[in-house]
Formats: structure tokens, sequence, C-alpha cells
């Protein structure tokens, strides 16, 4: 089935509702109305396997929240590109970053067509800073590098964003040269802010969740462990705490730091 985003565009994106989609699953998984009944289905069958995917979710906001405080309130960092954005939820990028840094300047990017749908509501920028987005693939770098370039400086330091999207790139396609590409067009001074789902924390029933996502959804999931996601960060500084558990990141009290959660988090400087 297709429907047209209900947005009063001209330009409406079509999308297919009859298969899952993971921006629409993660939205019903953080509470959100922008998800049918194969998104729906899907995602009870996922928390069937793993009851906790729900309080990793909104621990992976939280974390969101937290590293662009960081690097807008005490990194310096002005400029952000957010790729694997979805659907507009809790504490967006441009939100945070425009509360500790009114300047900040901010490229979404996401290559779902609901999220598209939806970007009107990430367009919201206060009057000193920029947000743009950009419907584009993350392994087409080249066009999600000159596409950023419209709004963003590179030659001042960006903070990249990937927060759970690489276990929907599988290492056929290499993720971490699609890593260290965007690495190389940036800056030192610059960051990367990355989260995955991991396949060493809660093993048998993040398993079994990437099991049925991957028999329900378009996307297909690869979930990653300690070392591999540490890759990611080569040749990086990796910031205070390290590579850890979402909510042991910098949280805000010991009860955010003890929340179920089943991501890898960390935020690396390029020098
Ligand atoms: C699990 S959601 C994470 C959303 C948000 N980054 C967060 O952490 O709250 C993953 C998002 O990545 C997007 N995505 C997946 N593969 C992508 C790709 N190859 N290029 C661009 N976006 C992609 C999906 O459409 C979805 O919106």
């Amino acid at each position: 089935m297709e429907h047209e985003a209900d947005d009063g565009d001209e330009d409406r994106p079509v999308f297919d509702t009859s298969v899952a989609h993971i921006a629409r699953v993660y939205d019903y998984w953080l509470g959100g109305k922008d998800n049918f009944a194969a998104d729906r289905a899907a995602a009870e069958q996922a928390i069937a396997a793993y009851p906790d995917i729900v309080f990793s979710v909104r621990a992976n906001r939280a974390f969101l929240a937290r590293a662009v405080r960081y690097l807008a309130g005490e990194a310096g960092i002005r400029q952000f590109l957010d790729i694997g954005t979805g659907i507009p939820a809790t504490s967006n990028t441009h939100e945070v970053a425009q509360s500790a840094a009114p300047e900040s300047r901010v490229v979404y990017v996401d290559n779902d067509p609901v999220v598209l749908a939806h970007a009107r509501a990430l367009l919201t920028s206060g009057p000193h800073g920029v947000t743009s987005y950009l419907d584009a693939d993350l392994r087409d770098t080249g066009r999600v590098l000159s596409a950023a370039a419209e709004t963003l400086d590179f030659s001042q330091p960006v903070a990249i964003m990937l927060m759970a999207i690489l276990q929907h790139i599988d290492d056929a396609d290499d993720p971490w040269s699609i890593v260290r590409a965007l690495l190389g067009a940036v800056p030192a001074g610059s960051y990367l802010v990355l989260t995955h789902p991991a396949s060493d924390i809660e093993a048998q029933r993040q398993g079994e969740l990437a099991k049925r996502l991957n028999q329900t959804m378009a996307e297909k999931v690869s979930l990653r462990d300690h070392a591999q996601v540490a890759r990611f960060f080569d040749g990086l500084e990796l910031i205070e705490p390290g590579l850890v558990r979402v909510p042991e990141w910098r949280p805000s009290s010991d009860a955010e730091a003890s929340s179920p959660a089943g991501l890898w988090g960390g935020v690396g400087r390029k020098d």
C-alpha cells in the first residue's frame, strides 16, 4: 500500500506502508504516532524478544542530548551533520545544540521518505542558526558531503553524528570505510558521535531481536561487539568515559546510568 505524506505539500513523498521500516519501528518503540500496522507488528515481535528495547531507544535519545550538549556547550562545536536522523522525536539535534549555542548549523540526512515527510519539524532553526535536510543514503558519502557543504563550512570543525544507523550497513558495504570517508572530509577539532546496537550486551535476547527484525523489516540489522564498534573510532581520541553502554556516557544521575540499554556509544575527537 502506498501513502502520501499528510503534510499539505505539493511534492509529497510517497511511501510503502505494507513493509516495516526502521524509522517507523523506532518511532513506535519511542511511543510515537508516525507508524503503520506492519511497523507496529514488527516492533511488537522485537519487544517480545528483547523487552528492554523500549529503554534502549530512550537511552539512545538521552545520549544524543547529552553528547550534543557537551559538544555545543563545552567543546565549542557549532556545526553538526546528523546522518540517519529518524522521525523527529524529543531533543532533536538542532534544539539541543541551539539551546547551548544559538548560532549552531545542523544538516540532517536520512533516506526514508517518511522522515522526509516530517522534515519540516526539523527545519525550525532559531534565527541565529541554520538547519537543512538532505534526502540521501549514508553509503553515498560523496553526495552527502557535497550537499552538506551548502550549509556547513568544512574548513571548520564539524560533529559527524551516526546515531543507531550503522547497524543497517552490513559488512559487505564496509561501514568502517564509510566512517573514514566522512572523517577525511572534516578538519582537526571535529568529532564523531556514534551509537550502535551491541551483539555482546544481552547477547541472546538482542540476537533474537535482530533475527526477528531481519525477517520483518526492509532494512537489515547487523549487531556488532565492542571491539567492532571501537574500530569506528580508529585514529580518534575517545572522550571520557570512552566507548560505553549509552546510559553510562556522562549520565546526569545514578538512576540514568543504570538504565537498561543494549547499545555502545562514544564521542571521539579528530586531532
Ligand atoms: C534506528 S533509527 C535512529 C534515529 C536517530 N538517529 C536516533 O538515534 O534517534 C535509524 C535511522 O537511520 C535511517 N537510515 C538507515 N539506513 C540509512 C542509510 N543507508 N542512509 C540514510 N539513512 C539511513 C533510517 O531511515 C532511520 O531513520
